[in-house]
């Protein structure tokens, strides 16, 4: 799911890589063959130390690893960021699933990444994520979100959906939160002259949606 756009990206010219919440170090890996160096970091110390021992068994000598909150413990700026976000929204006691839990409505990781944007991006560079819009009576808070922080400033942003995800657990969590369901998007930004949305939108998943009459959990 994430290799061939990264694979797309990558055909462009991209020497210094951030990956964002590097986990165990597969995309990092993988993508240390396009760039001059990838700079993987995560929160987690373990997931550090896990692409640190990938890094070396597969003798990849440009990886860099750093422990950081986002940006908090790195420095200059990149070609191409990417990041699988924690994509999960989840009830307060499933926070220290720091593998998925993303926040409120996934959207706390998301702040950060984009706030830093304007430095830490090159100008020709390019932000890709994968993440998840939480479906809230109805309204997509990805794409509000998205234009709440955009709006005015110079970014072409695409969202891109991917598929519709229905929720099996937690049930009595996301019927109080009047959540639905979530699409997973990929995002992609990179600087413009100007402020630019592209939503791009699968039928198919609106009319499963409207077919299977989803209603929020019972
Ligand atoms: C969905 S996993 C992705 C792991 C790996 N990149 C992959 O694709 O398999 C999200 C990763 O983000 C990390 N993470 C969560 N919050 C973070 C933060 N604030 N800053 C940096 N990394 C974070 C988690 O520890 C986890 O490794």
């Amino acid at each position: 799911m994430m290799l061939d756009p990264l694979s797309q990206l990558c055909k462009q010219n991209v020497n210094e890589i951030l990956e964002i919440g590097c986990g165990a170090g597969a995309l990092a890996l993988w993508v240390s063959q396009f760039g001059q160096r990838v700079t993987a970091i995560d929160i987690n110390h373990r997931a550090l130390a896990i692409t640190e021992l990938n890094s070396k068994i597969n003798d990849i000598p440009n990886i860099v690893t750093i422990a950081s909150d986002v940006y908090s413990d790195v420095d200059g700026s990149f070609d191409l960021i990417f990041s699988n976000t924690p994509y999960k929204f989840l009830p307060e006691e499933c926070c220290d699933q720091m593998y998925a839990y993303g926040g409120y409505l996934a959207q706390d990781i998301l702040e950060k990444i984009f706030l830093g944007l304007e430095e830490r991006l090159n100008d020709d560079g390019v932000l890709w994520l994968l993440c998840s819009s939480y479906i809230k009576n109805n309204r997509n808070t990805l794409v509000e979100y998205v234009k709440e922080i955009f709006k005015d400033k110079p970014f072409a942003i695409t969202l891109k959906q991917i598929d519709y995800q229905p929720l099996t657990e937690y049930r009595e969590f996301y019927r109080q939160e009047e959540i639905s369901h979530f699409i997973r998007y990929w995002v992609k930004v990179k600087k413009a002259p100007g402020y630019k949305l592209e939503h791009i939108q699968i039928p198919g998943i609106q009319r499963m949606v409207e077919s299977l009459k989803i209603k929020l959990p019972s």
